[in-house]
């Protein structure tokens, strides 16, 4: 869909209008330190801004560089990741460190096609970083900025993701794409809520959703809470969730391999569980 001059103009002032009395100021806007942009950027994808903050603050104390990442264990960046949630986020955060210091000389590449080999970098997050830390004038387009577009532009009718990008590109003002996405996201987590309640799915409509204690997500963040105290012996550990989870046994082992699977957690040859040390 093309957008007349005036159309992307008048839009872009009822945004930038908005932020000049409503922006917000985080940490991570007052770098353009790629390695912590990331870091932001991988902690807001499915946690909210309060919540992030503290552990932002944390995470970049701890690990200040991506040398200082790149050199952690997994379970040194899983203790650190206490209470986010998602733990495989913060594996794939240690892994891109590890692959910008071996591969890239210690440099974020600037390409996006290149962050996007780095692992755990989507479309989204690689622009995130072209954008916030390098000011490139490219659009980039999250969850919220597709309700936004999709409420302003079409109505609030669902497209698909190559029109909504169309617009995206259409509307970023040239030379200031860093504040036009900090704007949106600012925009969205404020007014997104009152044209499009939280509890709705995309087409208005309640959503049904099974009670997050019963979810294999928080199983799995149960299991690796345990292991961030101590190691245990697999067997036991799994006779003694399986009382607390009041689930079978086999119910557990599953949790388990499948963390396994994911390099989340290790078991050793002698039937000890824990975070895994390298
Ligand atoms: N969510 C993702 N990126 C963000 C940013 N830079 N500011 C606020 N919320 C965000």
């Amino acid at each position: 869909m093309k957008l007349s001059r005036k159309r992307i103009e008048d839009f872009q002032k009822l945004i930038f209008d908005w932020w000049e009395k409503n922006r917000r100021d985080l940490p991570w806007r007052r770098t353009y330190d790629p390695y912590h942009i990331l870091i932001s950027e991988v902690m807001l994808q499915q946690t909210q801004v309060s919540r992030v903050l503290p552990k932002y603050r944390e995470f970049v104390t701890v690990f200040p560089t991506v040398m200082e990442l790149a050199k952690a264990t997994p379970a040194d960046v899983l203790r650190v990741w206490r209470g986010m949630g998602y733990n495989r986020r913060a594996l794939y955060l240690r892994k891109t460190a590890v692959s910008v210091i071996h591969d890239h000389k210690g440099r974020f590449p600037k390409i996006e096609s290149e962050l996007r080999k780095l692992p755990g970098l989507g479309m989204y997050t690689a622009r995130a970083l072209l954008v916030f830390a390098y000011k490139q004038d490219i659009s980039m387009v999250d969850t919220n900025i597709r309700q936004i577009i999709t409420h302003y532009f079409f109505g609030g009718k669902a497209q698909p993701t190559i029109v909504i990008a169309g617009v995206a590109d259409q509307l970023v003002p040239k030379g200031k794409s860093w504040a036009w996405h900090q704007a949106l996201m600012d925009f969205g987590s404020s007014e997104l809520k009152k044209i499009h309640p939280p509890w709705a799915d995309r087409n208005g409509k309640k959503k049904t959703s099974i009670p997050f204690k019963e979810t294999n997500r928080y199983f799995r963040g149960k299991v690796i809470d345990r292991l961030r105290d101590g190691s245990y012996n697999e067997k036991l550990f799994t006779v003694e969730l399986s009382g607390l989870f009041g689930k079978s046994p086999q119910f557990v082992a599953g949790i388990i391999d499948r963390l396994k699977n994911d390099g989340l957690v290790c078991i050793s040859k002698s039937g000890i569980i824990r975070l895994p040390e390298r």
